[in-house]
């Protein structure tokens, strides 16, 4: 048999076209990312090789995934940063403190895996600014979940750093972390390129019909070109070719490994099986282990001879496929027995998670002691943020634990922290196991609110209230804390899925209501369940005094993050419903600066979306879009389906049609695919504030209706009505509104604040009889001057001016409408500012259009970097708030300066008008 060289690539003359231009942008400053899939054996690995060895000028940085049960978290992010990790002093203290844990280098807090994510940006980042960086990622299917969601958070942000990044991916690949990247599928060699690799195993004269029958059925993958023609025995080479085989190339290959084990002694094939059964490349604990089982190093000579194995200051397989066929093959005896040499040969004080791993696959039946190992191994990882690995250690954990009580345990933790981990399919399979050994009452009624939270993380929003309402009265003489938290979970699932809620907020409410549970407590969150219940039961009213009572005590109430947010939520709700708007304001500034200090981020995007509604709800457009862009830039970390409900209400406002409906689109169908009949309700009112400044007064009603039918005279709806009220009375239809204006005044009675009022008196006078209307407006305008509800109050002279021109009035008219245009203008409310214009121009009077200012050519992400820039912050704190690499937003900043013709930070401020900061 002739020698391949390993070293010479064959083919391939596009791929490497594609990677010498990702490297050639790299060097110029210029970010990229490919990832390479492919079958087994089809040359990825070779591709990548090619690529590292042409890498001139580039700092290289390479890890690969290594097939194992074992999860090690951060495994490969470490092997990928390690040189570079003296730089971690230099990133911004969260982020470097974050990573130290994660790593392993320090103890700490349990880091937030997007700050981990971040930290390695910033930390590559920093790296290639001194030398471009190319980083290759090989069998990235098989990297650690926590490295690899890592990763892919930085190739997706590589814009401006000069990092190219390479993955190999072997298909069919489970993991769909690098899904949506840039990349190239490899196929096997062009026909001649595969006769010349054919010709380096079979050199002489072969027969044509076993050549052409050997390229079709390889279809040029490589590797099976030069491992399958060795199980042909000279004898059969010259003739007739085996019959064909009709299963997969890479199990074939597999197989034609495996044949050569035949010729290998007993011990060379445990050696195998030993280097085959731990993914370190580590030889001291290979010899260590062999050494145990008797092992002699004569064995590698043999391994190394047939070409499977070389064992010299590292383990190498010939190939990936001979580690996994070697494993695969080899008797459930041998298996146990190399993984308790290994395990044996480890060191319990420097590597106990590996030694644990091994434990537990040399262990068959049931084993407390193991089972603990594992148990406080799933501790450590989730210590460092590895919430996968600690997942995947509990449930391993399960598997060994032979009392059905403590089996129980295990299979709720492992559920609970898979389903932290976004594996859902992991956690509802371990949950199984939890329900079957569940014999006592509190472990059902643990398991269902686990199989609740499930069904919520996975979307199904309209199943959840009814799932949490059954587990929180299971829970209830059980475990109270559990149950109270069930029954909020239950209540705020109920509010956010709205109309579309198998069990509704009235069901949670009249459970609530019908326990004492709440009622004696004095805890803010307590009081505030206890009133929304009567909220729902018995009406505004009678829930108005307890609502207040509740949300000052709320305010002054310390939670941790995660339970603030669920809280809040609901605390703001209530302070909407009473018209409380500065204290629906506190909340949610409270919410958002402790997401923030605490580095939570889906507490943060909460936070964020409510500080938005509140700068747009005062007008303070610019604000509000900072927020919006930042909420945008956390829920895309996190991957979250929360509808955008600030956007929405900010773009109605600003009222630019076909950004607005775009947003609209997206927005519903976000809402729809959760299951979110509040996102769908919300999409409804402010698409009909949209309309209405638009002055398309039917869609607008139409749009109102259905907000109000969403769910009738609660929440929002009330809102809603108010812009029915005035498509109507624009329509001529008054009539068609009667009913929203006494529903509206009846809760706007109760509410009783000065934005109430407003309201109030604004829609009364809409629907009012010409000689009546006056005094209403001008009460209207009386309440809402002493708010900040600006928007509202422009709105108010709008149609206040509109009313007084139809009445003939056209100096009066004039000047409320003036008011309005004026105001609208400031504010940035386009729609609503064109609407003024038209009606002035209807008393006579011309106002130019509003010429768009120079920054609104800024895309969104540049307006964000620029704002936070006049601000004075830092590149560092930039990428930090927007989840950039710092290159990223100095180059940002580049294209901000060259289309705001200006060339110096200080010169944003002024170039930026009505420049406004955020609290917070
Ligand atoms: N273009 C090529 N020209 C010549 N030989 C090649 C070429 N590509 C791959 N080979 C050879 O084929 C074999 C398999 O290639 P490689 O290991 O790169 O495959 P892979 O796609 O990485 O497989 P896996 O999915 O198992 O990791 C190697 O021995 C390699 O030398
Ligand atoms: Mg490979």
């Amino acid at each position: 048999m002739g020698v391949h060289d390993d070293r010479i690539l064959l083919d391939r003359a596009r791929e490497r076209e594609v990677l010498d231009e990702l490297l050639t942008h790299a060097r110029g400053g210029h970010g990229g990312v490919l990832v390479i899939r492919g079958e087994a054996g089809v040359g990825k690995t070779s591709l990548l090789r090619h690529c590292a060895e042409h890498a001139s000028g580039l700092h290289l940085r390479r890890t690969a995934g290594v097939q194992s049960e074992m999860q090690l978290p951060f495994a490969s992010l470490h092997q990928l940063c390690r040189p570079i990790l003296d730089r971690v002093g230099s990133l911004p203290p969260p982020q470097a403190a974050a990573l130290s844990v994660a790593l392993g280098i320090k103890e700490g807090e349990t880091p937030d895996p997007f700050l981990v994510s971040l930290a390695a940006l910033s930390l590559l980042s920093e790296s290639a600014a001194q030398q471009p960086m190319l980083c290759v990622i090989d069998d990235a299917q098989w990297v650690d979940s926590a490295s690899g969601q890592a990763l892919a958070f930085v190739a997706r942000r590589l814009l401006a750093d000069s990092i190219a990044m390479v993955f190999a991916v072997r298909e069919p690949a489970v993991n769909r972390d690098l899904d949506g990247l840039p990349d190239l599928w490899l196929e096997g060699l062009a026909d001649d390129d595969a006769r010349a690799l054919l010709h380096t195993v079979i050199p002489g004269r072969i027969d044509s019909r076993v050549r052409d029958r050997l390229l079709t059925e390889t279809r040029g993958n490589p590797l099976a070109l030069l491992e399958l023609p060795r199980r042909l025995s000279s004898t059969q080479l010259p003739g007739a070719f085996v019959v064909g085989d009709e299963r997969e190339l890479p199990e074939r290959i597999e197989d034609a490994f495996l044949a050569r084990l035949d010729a290998l002694s007993r011990e060379a094939q445990l050696l195998l099986l030993l280097a085959a059964a731990d993914p370190a490349d580590d030889p001291i604990l290979l010899w260590r282990a062999a050494d145990r089982l008797g092992i002699d190093a004569s064995a590698a000579e043999a391994t190394e001879a047939e070409g499977l194995l070389t064992v010299d200051s590292g383990v190498r397989f010939r190939h990936p496929l001979v580690r996994s066929a070697i494993y695969r093959a080899a008797s459930p005896r041998d298996r146990r027995a190399v993984h308790l040499a290994l395990a044996e040969s480890i060191d319990p004080t420097t590597e106990p998670d590996r030694r644990a791993w091994h434990l537990a696959a040399a262990t068959i039946g049931p084993d407390e002691t193991v089972a603990q190992e594992l148990e406080r191994s799933a501790g450590r990882a989730r210590a460092r943020g590895g919430l996968s690995a600690a997942a995947a250690f509990l449930r391993r954990s399960v598997e060994l634990t032979g009392d059905p009580t403590a089996r129980a345990d295990r299979a709720l933790a492992a559920a609970q922290a898979s389903l932290q981990a976004g594996e859902f399919e992991s956690a509802s399979h371990v949950l199984q196991t939890a329900e079957e050994f569940a014999f006592d009452e509190l472990h059902r009624a643990r398991a269902d609110l686990v199989h609740a939270q499930i069904v919520s993380a996975s979307g199904a929003l309209d199943e959840v209230p009814a799932l949490l309402l059954a587990a929180a009265r299971r829970l209830e003489p059980l475990d109270p804390v559990r149950s109270r938290e069930a029954y909020l979970d239950a209540w705020g699932a109920a509010l956010f899925a709205g109309d579309r809620a198998g069990a509704d907020m009235r069901e949670v409410s009249r459970v609530v209501r019908s326990r004492r549970l709440f009622r004696d407590d004095q805890h803010g969150t307590d009081l505030l369940l206890h009133a929304m219940s009567v909220l729902m039961t018995d009406g505004r009213q009678a829930a108005a005094p307890g609502i207040r009572r509740a949300l000052s005590e709320f305010l002054v109430e310390d939670l941790p993050v995660d339970r603030g947010m669920r809280w809040s939520v609901i605390a703001s709700a209530a302070a909407l419903e009473t018209w409380d708007f500065e204290t629906r304001n506190a909340i949610t500034m409270r919410q958002l600066q402790r997401a923030r200090d605490a580095g939570a981020l889906t507490p943060l995007a909460f936070g964020l979306n409510g500080a938005a509604i509140t700068m747009a709800m005062t007008g303070r457009f610019e604000a509000a879009l900072r927020l919006c862009a930042e909420a945008s830039a956390v829920n895309q970390a996190i991957g979250s389906r929360v509808p955008p409900f600030g956007g929405m209400l900010l773009a109605a406002l600003r009222g630019r049609e076909s950004p607005a409906f775009t947003l609209f689109e997206e927005a519903t169908r976000k809402a729809d695919e959760s299951g979110s009949g509040f996102g769908l309700q919300w999409a409804h009112w402010t698409g009909a504030i949209l309309l209405n400044g638009l002055r398309r007064y039917d869609e607008a009603l139409d749009a109102a209706q259905r907000a109000w039918d969403a769910w009738p005279d609660w929440f929002v709806s009330i809102f809603a009505s108010s812009e029915l009220i005035e498509a109507a009375a624009r329509l001529g239809r008054p009539n068609r509104a009667a009913e929203s204006l006494e529903r509206l005044t009846a809760s706007a009675r109760v509410g009783g604040t000065e934005w109430a009022v407003g309201i109030s008196e604004r829609s009364t006078a809409l629907l009012s009889e010409a000689a009546d209307a006056e005094p209403h407006y001008v009460a209207a305008i009386r309440s809402l001057s002493t708010t900040r509800l600006r928007p509202e109050l422009a709105r108010t002279h709008l149609v206040f001016g509109e009313w007084l021109r139809r009445e003939g009035r056209r100096v009066d008219a004039r000047e409320q409408l003036r008011i309005a245009h004026s105001m609208f203008t400031d504010l940035g409310a386009e729609g609503f500012a064109e609407r003024a214009r038209a009606e002035l121009l209807a008393t006579g009077e011309t106002v130019r259009k509003r010429t768009p200012s120079q920054h609104e050519e800024l895309t969104p992400q540049e307006a964000h970097v620029a704002r936070l820039a006049a601000d004075g912050r830092t590149n560092a704190e930039i990428g930090a708030t927007l989840y950039l690499s710092p290159r990223t937003v100095e180059w940002h900043l580049k294209k901000v300066f060259l289309k705001l013709q200006i060339n110096s930070r200080r010169a944003l401020r002024s170039s930026l008008p009505k420049y406004e900061p955020v609290a917070g």
